[in-house]
């Protein structure tokens, strides 16, 4: 199921302006590849967020090869830093590569490995948190990244409506695990959380100050 009619989602693309080229680049590729990312539409929202918190500290959860983080970069000052994991190799390369190509590289830190375990050895506070890893993790990641957010920071996971499968009669186990991870956020006490269904569905949790 599209979450979006395609046309819509078509619409909401057409006229958004891409800071730099290189990001088109990447869309292509992810076409061509089928490599799941986030898109022009979730990448400019998450662009406005970096704005609208003047966020500088941000830490990316699967990063791929850098399409969202690179959103992210463009909407930091040049002391901003957003923390990349991954775990496979060859995408973390990709992405140091197409920093470079965008002039960005001064803000990233790319870090190779599960990006949970990456994430449970800092301290934070970071000012947004992206998740974006296999969805049986989601609920680990989550745990692991709420209490390293400051008061006033983002939660953002992508995938929550999982192509229209959360609404199954007999949901499958990676269904089931994003199932559980949404109701665990929306019970948070100290979230204010939205699903936004563009793409595939994302989650925005405020954490409240
Ligand atoms: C959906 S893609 C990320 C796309 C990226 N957020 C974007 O929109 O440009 C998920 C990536 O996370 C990586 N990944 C999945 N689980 C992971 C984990 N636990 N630790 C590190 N990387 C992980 C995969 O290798 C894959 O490249």
């Amino acid at each position: 199921m599209n979450i979006l009619h395609p046309d819509i989602e078509s619409y909401l693309a057409k006229h958004l302006r891409r800071p730099h080229p290189v990001l088109t680049d990447m869309e292509k590729r992810a076409e061509r590849l089928r490599f799941p990312i986030i898109g022009p539409v979730v990448g400019n929202l998450l662009r406005q967020y970096v704005a609208l918190l003047r966020a500088r500290r941000i830490f990316e959860m699967g990063s791929g090869y850098g399409y969202s983080a690179l959103w992210f970069a463009f909407g930091m000052p040049a002391d901003g830093t957003v923390i990349c994991t991954e775990r496979s190799s060859e995408n973390l390369q990709l992405l140091q590569d197409f920093f470079a190509k965008a002039g960005q590289q001064g803000k990233l830190d790319a870090r190779q490995g599960d990006a949970i375990e990456i994430l449970l050895n800092e301290t934070g506070p970071f000012d947004i948190i992206l998740m974006d890893i296999d969805k049986h993790e989601y609920v680990r990641g989550f745990e692991a990244a709420w209490p390293r957010l400051r008061p006033g920071g983002l939660f953002i996971a992508d995938n929550v409506l999982w192509k229209g499968q959360v609404l199954d009669q007999q949901p499958d186990a990676r269904t089931r695990a994003i199932l559980e991870f949404t109701q665990m956020v929306l019970k948070q006490k100290n979230a204010l959380t939205s699903i936004i269904p563009i793409r595939d569905g994302v989650l925005v949790a405020l954490k409240k100050e």
